[in-house]
């Protein structure tokens, strides 16, 4: 059976003491819970939940990724990365009603999967079975417009079509002025399918990018939860207390899935800490050597990508498993 988890948030606070904003944001991250202003003191207000996921090799789009959930602040979660994903990418989306998805542009020549992340790995495979029609989606993505200026960020216009495709309503379309690119698989119209930023040239003007970003995605409403496009912010849905307060049976499963789910994280930062700290040896190992090239480690297509000190070439080593 489906559990729906706003009926079992509310069920599991059935006294009125216990069922406040605060309280349900400390036991569940149900981060976008107002009291409605103006009405009785147990309706509560649901704002959509929007998620930020990413793909990376170098980290400039998860710098970026970080300005946008800086931004958003509690009315985001994230950033996620997309490699690190573990069990179904449908079960991840499914819990957000508006994405921010980003990516960089690697694989120069290449028509489609040129992100250099594990959004080429689900693209054409995993992502087509998904059920996310209607979903406000905003894409960003990363490039360099001067050594690539005629493939400018050309990943963001395929993860922008991947989305558009499977039915998502797409936000967040920006002007090309402030760019020097020559052309760019992300234009759509006149326009960019998302926000692009160059941390390679233009890395000064990527916070205020995101800021305005932000502003325009919020007035496009992208916190309103519903598919269609509005000037202003307004709730999704109103949920009366007294009608959902019901015994708590269910919350015991759920609160058994909840620890499950924190003994698994548990596992993953031990597991991301180790890598971190096997990449910082790696990585000190070889900038102070002869090469001057960086590792960028991908654990779920097991291979590294070398970047020169520059930024500008790479080349890919893979790692065989063991059987
Ligand atoms: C070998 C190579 C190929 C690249 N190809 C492109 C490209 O086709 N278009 C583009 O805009 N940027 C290209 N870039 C620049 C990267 O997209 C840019 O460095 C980006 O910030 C990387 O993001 P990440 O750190 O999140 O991986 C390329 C960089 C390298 C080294």
């Amino acid at each position: 059976m489906k559990l729906n988890p706003f009926i079992l948030t509310l069920s599991a606070l059935s006294s009125v003491e216990a069922f406040s904003p605060s309280t349900l944001n400390k036991r569940y991250p149900l981060r976008n819970a107002v009291f409605a202003k103006g009405r009785s003191s147990c309706d509560l207000v649901l704002y959509a939940k929007v998620g930020i996921f990413f793909g990376t090799s170098t980290g400039n789009t998860e710098t970026v990724a970080d300005y946008i959930a800086a931004e958003f602040g509690d009315d985001a979660e994230g950033p996620i990365e997309i490699d690190g994903i573990v069990g179904s990418v449908a079960d991840e989306f499914a819990k957000y009603d508006a994405l921010i998805v980003g990516t960089p542009t690697w694989n120069t020549g290449a028509d489609s999967e040129r992100s250099g992340t594990g959004w080429d790995e689900i693209y054409y495979g995993e992502m087509q079975d998904l059920n996310i029609a209607g979903k406000k989606v905003g894409v960003f993505g990363l490039g360099d417009q001067i050594s690539y200026s005629e493939n400018y960020a050309d990943a963001s216009g395929e993860l922008h079509d991947v989305f558009e495709k499977l039915g998502c309503q797409m936000i967040g379309y920006t002007s090309q002025e402030g760019y020097e690119h020559e052309n760019s698989k992300a234009i759509r119209g006149d326009l960019f399918c998302g926000l692009l930023c160059d941390e390679i040239n233009q890395d000064d003007l990527s916070e205020e990018r995101v800021q305005n970003w932000v502003k325009q995605l919020k007035t496009e409403g992208i916190l309103d939860g519903s598919s269609e496009s509005s000037a202003s912010p307004t709730p999704t849905a109103v949920i009366d207390a007294e009608v959902v307060a019901t015994p708590p049976a269910e919350v015991i499963v759920e609160d058994d899935v909840i620890s499950k789910l924190e003994a698994e994280n548990a596992m993953l930062r031990k597991l991301l800490d180790e890598s971190k700290a096997m990449d910082k040896v790696l990585a000190n190992d070889v900038m102070n050597g002869e090469s001057g090239y960086k590792p960028y480690y991908n654990p779920k297509s097991l291979s590294t990508m070398w970047v020169s000190s520059d930024g500008k070439k790479c080349y890919y080593t893979k790692e065989s498993r063991i059987p």
